[in-house]
C-alpha cells in the first residue's frame, strides 16, 4: 500500500468513479430520497452524489491508499480570484525576523506535541456529527483560552456550522499599521474511521502543530504587525466543510487574508524523510516563500508533489481566492497507511519529524505577521 505513486493514485480516482457507476445501480430508495450533494473529485470533475456514492468513494479511498477523496462544494460554488492583495508577495522576499524566530525555535519541543496528540487521540472519535467530536473542539478551545491568560488582544471562538462540530479560531490581534491583514495557520480537528477514530497522524499531528505554535508565540509576549489566526477546522473528512464555510465567509466579508498555511499529517516520514510541498490547490509564490523559510529555519530536505485532488483545507482557501500552502509529511505514496482506521495511533509516529513542521509554523507566523511593535524586547533566554 505504501508504494502508491502519485500517478497510481490519480488512476485510482478514475477507476473509483467507474466502479461507482455500477454500484449506483443498486442504490436504495432511502438514499435516493436524501438530497444529493455536489462533489468535486479532482479539478473540474464534479457530480451530484448520493450518500451511497460518497460512502463508496471514501471506502475505496480508505481501502486503496486514500486515492479518491472529494470536496463537497454544494454550498460553496467556486468563485474567481480576489483582486490583487496589498501584501506584496513574495518574489525574492527574504526572511528578516531571525532575532525573533530563532529564540522561539529553540523552545520548540516534541514533548508538547506528543501531549496534545495523546489528548486528542483519546477521544472515541472527533467526528463532525458526534458528541465526542464536539467535545474535542471544546477541549481545543479551552486550551487556547487557558494559554491566552488575560491578554486583551487575544480572542478565542467556536465557529458554528450546519453540522454539530464547530471549528475553533484563536486570534492574536495585530497592533501595527497592517493589522487588517490576516495570516492563517490551520489544520482540521476532526477524524474519521469505522469504530474508534484516534486520528493521531490525521490530524491530531497538524492540530498539535497549530496549537503549540500559538502557545509559544503567546508565551514570548511579542506583539505583531498583522493579525495572526490559528484555526482548527471541523468536518474536513466530510468534504472540507468547516474550512469552506470559513473561507467563503471571509471572502464575503472581504477579509484580507495574506496567506494560509495548512498542516494535515506531519509525523509519519516514511522511508525517505522529506517535507513535501503540495503544488495543486496551493499558491506558487507562497509555496516558494515558505520553502525559503524551510531552508532558513528548519534546514530539512523538502520536495514538491501533488495530491491530484482537493485533499485538504488548503483547497478551501484557494477556492475562495486566497493564497495557501501545504507542507505534507512525506512524498505521496510513502504516507501513513493507517489513516482513517483505528490503527492511526501515536506509537506509529515520529515526533522528531513533526518538530520540523512546528519550527516552520513559528517561522511562518512571525515572518508573515512581523514583529513591529516598538519597545518589544524578547525575554532574556536562560
Ligand atoms: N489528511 C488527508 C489528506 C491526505 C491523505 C493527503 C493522504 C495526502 C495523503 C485528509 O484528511 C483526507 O482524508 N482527505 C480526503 C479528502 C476530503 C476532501 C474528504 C481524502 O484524501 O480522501
Ligand atoms: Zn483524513
Amino acid at each position: 500500500m505504501g508504494a502508491y505513486s502519485a500517478a497510481m493514485r490519480k488512476m485510482n480516482v478514475l477507476l473509483g468513479l467507474s466502479v461507482l457507476t455500477i454500484a449506483c445501480a443498486s442504490a436504495s430508495i432511502w438514499a435516493a430520497e436524501e438530497p444529493r450533494r455536489l462533489i468535486e473529485t479532482r479539478p473540474g470533475h464534479r457530480f451530484w452524489s448520493t450518500r451511497e456514492d460518497r460512502e463508496n468513494l471514501s471506502r475505496r479511498a480508505h481501502e486503496e491508499g486514500r486515492c479518491g477523496g472529494f470536496m463537497d462544494i454544494t454550498d460553496y460554488p467556486i468563485r474567481g480570484p480576489l483582486p490583487p492583495q496589498s501584501f506584496r508577495l513574495l518574489a525574492g522576499l527574504e526572511p528578516k525576523e531571525q532575532a525573533n524566530v530563532l529564540p522561539l525555535i529553540r523552545e520548540a519541543d516534541e514533548g508538547n506535541l506528543i501531549s496534545v496528540i495523546t489528548h486528542l487521540s483519546a477521544f472515541e472519535d472527533r467526528n463532525y456529527q458526534t458528541q465526542s467530536g464536539v467535545q474535542a473542539a471544546e477541549w481545543i478551545k479551552d486550551q487556547y483560552t487557558r494559554f491566552a491568560g488575560n491578554r486583551p488582544d487575544i480572542k478565542v471562538e467556536l465557529v458554528k456550522h450546519r453540522f454539530r462540530q464547530p471549528s475553533v479560531i484563536a486570534t492574536i490581534q495585530g497592533s501595527g499599521p497592517a493589522r487588517d491583514e490576516i495570516v492563517v495557520i490551520g489544520g482540521h480537528l476532526d477524524s474519521i474511521s469505522p469504530g474508534k477514530a484516534p486520528g493521531a497522524d490525521d490530524n491530531a499531528s497538524g492540530t498539535a502543530t497549530v496549537m503549540e505554535a500559538y502557545r509559544l508565540i503567546v508565551k514570548s509576549g511579542m506583539r505583531l504587525n498583522r493579525t495572526l489566526q490559528f484555526m482548527g477546522y471541523a468536518g474536513e473528512e466530510e468534504g472540507l466543510l468547516g474550512s469552506q464555510d470559513i473561507a467563503t465567509r471571509y471572502r464575503e466579508e472581504k477579509k484580507n487574508v495574506v496567506g494560509a498555511l495548512q498542516f494535515d499529517m506531519t509525523m509519519y516520514p516514511g522511508s525517505n524523510p522529506r517535507m513535501t510541498y503540495i503544488t495543486d490547490y496551493t499558491n506558487r509564490d507562497l509555496n516558494r516563500y515558505t520553502e525559503r523559510l524551510s531552508d532558513e529555519y528548519v534546514k530539512a530536505l523538502w520536495i514538491e508533489d501533488e495530491c491530484g485532488y482537493a485533499c485538504s483545507d488548503h483547497a478551501s482557501w484557494t477556492s475562495a481566492g486566497y493564497r495557501s500552502t501545504f507542507p505534507f509529511e512525506s512524498a505521496f505514496g510513502s504516507d501513513n497507511p493507517d489513516i482513517h482506521t483505528p490503527r492511526d495511533t501515536l506509537d506509529k509516529l515520529t515526533p522528531s519529524h513533526g518538530l520540523k513542521y512546528l519550527k516552520l509554523a513559528l517561522a511562518f507566523g512571525v515572518e508573515m505577521a512581523e514583529v513591529t511593535t516598538p519597545g518589544y524586547r524578547r525575554p532574556a533566554s536562560h
